[in-house]
Formats: C-alpha cells, sequence, structure tokens
C-alpha cells in the first residue's frame, strides 16, 4: 500500500505537465494572434492619426476585447481567479483611453512576445525529449540532413553518436516535467497582472459601498435618536409633568390641609425618583456605563447572568476594541438575548465572543423552537441596521423547530 503513494504522486504529476503543456500551447495560440495584432494596431493608430482610420478603431477594440477574453478563459481554466474589468462606454476616443483597453494592449505586446515564446518552449521541451529518446532506434532512416540531436544544435551520424540521444531526451523530459508548470506559471502573470480591474477600480466599487454604509450609519442614528426621543418624551418628561401638577396641588392644599399636603409630596417626591430611574435607563441605552466599567466580557457576563434562560458565554477578546464595536456588539447580544427569554423557549442558550483578523466576531445561539423572522418585530431588524452601519455582517439562521443561531462579524479597524 505504501509504495503506492509515491507512484500515485508521480502519474498525479505527469497529468499535471501534460496539462500545463497543453494550456501553454494554447496560450501560445493567443500569444501567436496577439503578435499579429501588434503591427496592425499600430497601423491602426498610425491611421486614425492622419483622420482616416476611424472607421477602424471599434472593430479593432472588438478584437482585442475578444483576444483578451480569450486569455481570461484560459487563466480560468488554469484555476486563477480574474474578474473582468469595467469598461468605458461611449466614442472610440473614450474607449481607446480606457485603462482596461490600454492594459490589454501591453498585455497583447508581452503576451504575444515572451508568452509566446514560454508557451512553445514547454512544447518543444517535451518534442526533443521523445525525439532524442527514441533516436537511437531509427537514426539510420532519416537523412543525413536530420541526423541530429537537441532539436538540431548536435549532429549525431554514427551509432555511438545516437547513443547520446538517451542522455539529452532524458534531460529534456526531466525538464519539461519538472518545467511546464512553472512556465506555464510565468506564461500566466502579465494576464492576471494585466487583464483584470485597474488596481483602482476596486477603489471606486469601495467608494459606492461606503457611501451606502455611510447613509446606513446616518440612518441608525437618526433611529436611534428617535427612540431616545421617544423615551425622554414618554417617560422622564411624562413623569416630570406629573411632578409639577403634584407640587401645585400641595401649594394649594398648604393651608387649608398640611396633612392633606404632605400626602401629595410624598407621592411627588415617588414621582420625582420614578424619572430618575427612566432617565438613568434612557443614558444606560446610549452607553451602557457597564461597558465603560467592567469591559466587554465583563459586561456580556452580566447580561447572560441575567438572562432567564441558562446562558454560557465565551470571550476571547485580549484587547479593546472601538467603543461604536463594543457597544454594538454589547447590543447585539442584549436584544438577543431578551429574543431568546421572549420568544425561543429553549432550554439553553450560549454566547460566543471572539476577535479574529481585525473583526469582532459574537455569536448568540439557543436550542429552541426557532422561527426567528426580522419581519416580525423590530429587535431583529435593529441588530441588522446597527451591524451594517458599523459596515459589519449579520446572519441569521433560525429554521421552524430550531436552533436559532445569530452571527455578527464587526470590523475593529486594525
Ligand atoms: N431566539 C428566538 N427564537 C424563536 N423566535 C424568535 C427568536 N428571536 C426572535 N424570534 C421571533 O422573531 C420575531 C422578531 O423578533 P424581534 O425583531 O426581536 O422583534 P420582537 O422581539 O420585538 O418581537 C419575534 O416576534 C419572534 O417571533
Ligand atoms: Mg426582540
Amino acid at each position: 500500500m505504501d509504495s503506492e503513494q509515491p507512484t500515485r504522486g508521480l502519474r498525479a504529476r505527469l497529468r499535471d505537465a501534460f496539462r500545463s503543456t497543453g494550456l501553454a500551447v494554447y496560450g501560445a495560440g493567443l500569444g501567436f494572434l496577439a503578435v499579429l495584432t501588434i503591427p496592425f494596431a499600430i497601423v491602426v493608430a498610425v491611421l486614425w492619426f492622419l483622420r482616416i482610420g476611424r472607421p477602424l478603431v471599434l472593430p479593432s477594440l472588438r478584437w482585442l476585447q475578444w483576444l483578451s477574453g480569450a486569455e481570461r478563459t484560459r487563466l480560468r481554466r488554469i484555476g486563477h481567479r480574474i474578474d473582468d474589468p469595467p469598461r468605458v462606454a461611449g466614442e472610440p476616443e473614450q474607449q481607446v483611453t480606457d485603462p482596461a483597453t490600454r492594459r490589454e494592449l501591453g498585455w497583447g505586446l508581452i503576451h504575444g512576445t515572451v508568452g509566446l515564446f514560454l508557451g512553445l518552449l514547454a512544447l518543444q521541451l517535451l518534442l526533443v525529449g521523445v525525439h532524442d529518446l527514441a533516436y537511437p532506434l531509427w537514426w539510420k532512416h532519416v537523412g543525413t540532413g536530420e541526423q541530429e540531436l537537441l532539436n538540431g544544435l548536435v549532429p549525431a551520424r554514427s551509432a555511438d553518436a545516437a547513443l547520446w540521444g538517451l542522455v539529452t531526451g532524458t534531460i529534456a523530459l526531466v525538464l519539461w516535467f519538472v518545467g511546464a508548470p512553472r512556465l506555464l506559471d510565468w506564461q500566466s502573470r502579465s494576464g492576471l497582472a494585466l487583464l483584470g480591474p485597474a488596481p483602482g477600480a476596486d477603489l471606486s466599487q469601495r467608494v459606492v459601498e461606503l457611501t451606502a454604509t455611510r447613509a446606513a450609519a446616518l440612518d441608525a442614528h437618526a433611529v436611534e435618536l428617535r427612540r431616545i426621543e421617544r423615551a425622554l418624551h414618554d417617560g422622564a418628561q411624562n413623569r416630570v409633568v406629573g411632578v409639577a401638577g403634584l407640587i401645585g396641588a400641595a401649594r394649594r392644599e398648604g393651608e387649608r390641609d398640611p396633612g392633606r399636603a404632605e400626602e401629595i409630596l410624598a407621592r411627588a417626591q415617588d414621582t420625582t425618583e420614578e424619572a430618575l430611574a427612566e432617565l438613568r435607563a434612557v443614558v444606560r441605552s446610549i452607553l451602557p456605563p457597564v461597558l465603560e466599567n467592567r469591559g466587554l466580557a465583563g459586561a456580556l457576563t452580566a447580561l447572560a447572568a441575567d438572562c432567564a434562560v441558562p446562558c454560557t458565554v465565551t470571550i476571547d477578546v485580549p484587547v479593546r476594541c472601538p467603543a461604536s464595536v463594543e457597544t454594538t456588539a454589547y447590543f447585539v447580544v442584549a436584544e438577543s438575548l431578551t429574543n431568546v427569554a421572549r420568544h425561543s423557549h429553549a432550554s439553553r442558550a450560549e454566547v460566543e465572543v471572539r476577535l479574529d483578523a481585525g473583526s469582532l466576531h459574537v455569536r448568540v445561539a439557543d436550542d429552541g423552537r426557532g422561527g426567528a423572522d426580522p419581519a416580525a418585530g423590530s429587535g431583529l431588524a435593529g441588530i441588522i441596521r446597527r451591524v451594517e452601519a458599523l459596515d459589519g455582517e449579520a446572519r441569521l439562521s433560525s429554521p421552524p423547530g430550531g436552533p436559532t443561531e445569530l452571527e455578527v462579524e464587526l470590523p475593529c479597524g486594525s
């Protein structure tokens, strides 16, 4: 059994060498077309410069794009990932100055020369190897002009000289076996460097994303402000209005019935305390002080301890994250555990938080009945909005019958 392992490895590598040769030769074919394109492109450019070649420009561009597209397809078959570059549409003038076009012309120049050579070299090594190895068998039967080894480099016109074919053929085949995948790799580099989107193109995509998440951030902000305003308005403000009313009543009763006034003042005091408690709750919901005092780990442990469903907490966050990230993580866990207690009928819940590759990963899972749906309430939708506002990702899995799992990833910007 053991002895099979290296053989299979060898067979796989042999297959790899043949496959590489095939793809490299195909690449050389595209290189040949590219090398034909270059003088043609120069002629078109000169004619255009003389103001008579304009009708030729668009068909030439189409051809260049087809050729580059064929190379991209070849690169993908080799196993590389390469995206199509974004294109400028419009007049020939604009299309010619499109960075994608310039990069494709550059590729044509390199691939039509170096790429063509590398592809043919892979084929040549294989052909020379087979030719030279078999040469001692049939060297007598070919004309004297063709009695040569190493692709015509070394004449070999006697039986002794022909035997050298065993040596040169072996060397060529070994070089081919080892080198073909590497030659294919070198041949692919110009395409990989020049046929994908230009490095700046990623940035413009990124700007679009950031604009969207910035809008979401402002949106989340507005929603948060509205929530705070409502909490202040419906809670604390109502109670303070009540206190004012009670004090007014107490003053009016003051002379007539001091005992009654005393009673009303006591109620006013209670209401003041309630108003204070409301205010504290609002403040705490903005930036939970427990986060400030005890850090993320302490705050989450406290949340889990308060949860009606038994909850295990695993936290692996060695450093502190930005306040916005910690607050959002806290909010996610608080909201999720409230849901677990309220909706899930679970017997166990689990909170896991870890810092990995510059992102804070938060996972809250329960073994309850499932069926959580962001469209059915405001809590889960709020989680998703807050997470997206930080450029993060939220994934919810909650099939009917359970279990429910919410995973959130928040970039920490480091
Ligand atoms: N952990 C959970 N297990 C089962 N169902 C859940 C869970 N979390 C949420 N749900 C369901 O998804 C709905 C939406 O949740 P949410 O957006 O938090 O709104 P709310 O809690 O205000 O109802 C809930 O009404 C509930 O039916
Ligand atoms: Mg909820």
